[in-house]
């Protein structure tokens, strides 16, 4: 059921502050200003030492639940300090790529049906790793075949894009870093910081969706272009794969996602005064860094549209023709839940005003089952 909206894909990205709600539902612990802050996932805690104890996190999925964990990453490193590296499920099994019984191999997926994902987790579980599922779908193969697991739990998602599973996602994901983490007194702070911003990001969720018709305006720009680029970094290179993938998904347009670290490495070529580029500069540790990718942007003419916090739209963007697309400041590691959003909208206004079909894009289904 649609409700109001004239599409799923529509009603699942405004849905983001209550699946996100959901998700972090009985999940978050905050006791006090005196008592520790924390979080309890029931389907680890029997797990969690000998997660503690792996040599190696091992991310993997496809898509955007590949992107999730990227997403993700930066956080579980610093709080676990145990690598984390990153599998996209079919690369993983056409090298047959080492996986040890000493290694967590976390396995991402909305479906929890993905062809490919399972067939990883096959291969995982045959090479002895402790295998953890993280799925919107309770029953399904992924979840019954893991180890142990989080839910997302962020309500089915119907149009084949994904959306709010990617947010809820990475709220999993960090919420799953949180526990690994444990009570240290080292990262107390930070700890209080990210429950904290777990808690009000519902609420910061409802205000980047007011960008809606902001989004639309810059889709009527966009709508006759061949191309989109989209720059981020740290945090949000994650932000800028799946915003060029929800583009490129629905809107049938070619988009990319750059890692502005690269950016000399060969995507400099491409920019001219025509080609649209998204920056993502929102505030982190390489806020500089990605001020100054704006500038070389800038120095070649590129057609910038710089997405910033909130109150940084005069100082970060250059000159007259940069756009610029605000959204509220939140913890670092929680911003891509933020970042993506206006993305999401973007891709779902191109879409509807190039006349394409929003909740089933050409040639894509929504998983990628085994038949
Ligand atoms: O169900 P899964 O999360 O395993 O699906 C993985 C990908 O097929 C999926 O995320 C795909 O990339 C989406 N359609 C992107 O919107």
């Amino acid at each position: 059921n649609k409700g109001h909206y004239e599409h799923y894909m529509q009603k699942e990205i405004h849905e983001q502050p209550e699946s996100l709600t959901t998700t972090m539902r009985g999940r978050l612990i905050r006791r006090g200003s005196s008592k520790s802050k924390s979080v309890l996932l029931g389907g680890l805690k029997d797990h969690l030492k000998t997660i503690r104890r792996s040599r190696r996190i091992v991310f993997i999925g496809c898509g955007t639940s590949y992107n999730a964990a990227l997403a993700a990453r930066p956080i579980l490193e610093e709080l676990s300090g145990i690598p984390v590296s990153m599998e996209i499920a079919s690369d993983l099994l056409d090298r047959q790529g080492p996986i040890y019984r000493e290694d967590t191999a976390v396995f991402v997926s909305q479906s929890g049906e993905t062809a490919d994902t399972l067939l990883a987790l096959q291969y995982a579980l045959e090479n002895g790793a402790l295998c953890v599922g993280i799925t919107n779908t309770v029953g399904s193969a992924i979840a019954r075949k893991t180890h142990c697991g989080i839910h997302i739990n962020a309500g089915a998602e119907i149009g084949v894009a994904s959306t709010k599973a990617y947010t809820s996602q990475i709220v999993v994901m960090a919420m799953l870093a949180l526990a690994i983490g444990g009570d240290t007194i080292s990262n107390q702070a930070r700890r209080e910081a990210i429950v904290d911003g777990l808690y009000d990001l519902p609420n910061k969720v409802r205000e980047v969706l007011k960008l809606d018709q902001e989004m639309k305006d810059l889709a009527q720009l966009l709508i006759a272009e061949q191309s989109l680029l989209v720059f981020g970094r740290s945090y949000n290179y994650a932000t800028a794969l799946e915003g060029a993938l929800k583009v490129k998904e629905v809107a049938l347009m070619h988009s990319e996602g750059i890692l502005a670290g690269e950016m000399k490495h060969g995507p400099l070529a491409l920019v001219d005064e025509n080609l649209p580029i998204v920056v993502i500069a929102t505030r982190d540790a390489c806020f500089s860094k990605q001020q100054s990718v704006i500038q070389q942007l800038h120095a070649r003419k590129g057609r910038l549209i710089v997405m910033c916090s909130k109150g940084d739209a005069t100082s970060v963007c250059p000159g007259e023709s940069c756009r610029s697309i605000e959204v509220p400041q939140v913890e670092d590691c929680l911003q891509p839940v933020i970042n993506v959003v206006p993305l999401q909208l973007l891709a779902y206004h191109l879409t509807v005003l190039r006349g394409f079909n929003v909740d089933q894009p050409r040639n894509l289904a929504k998983s990628t089952v085994i038949k």
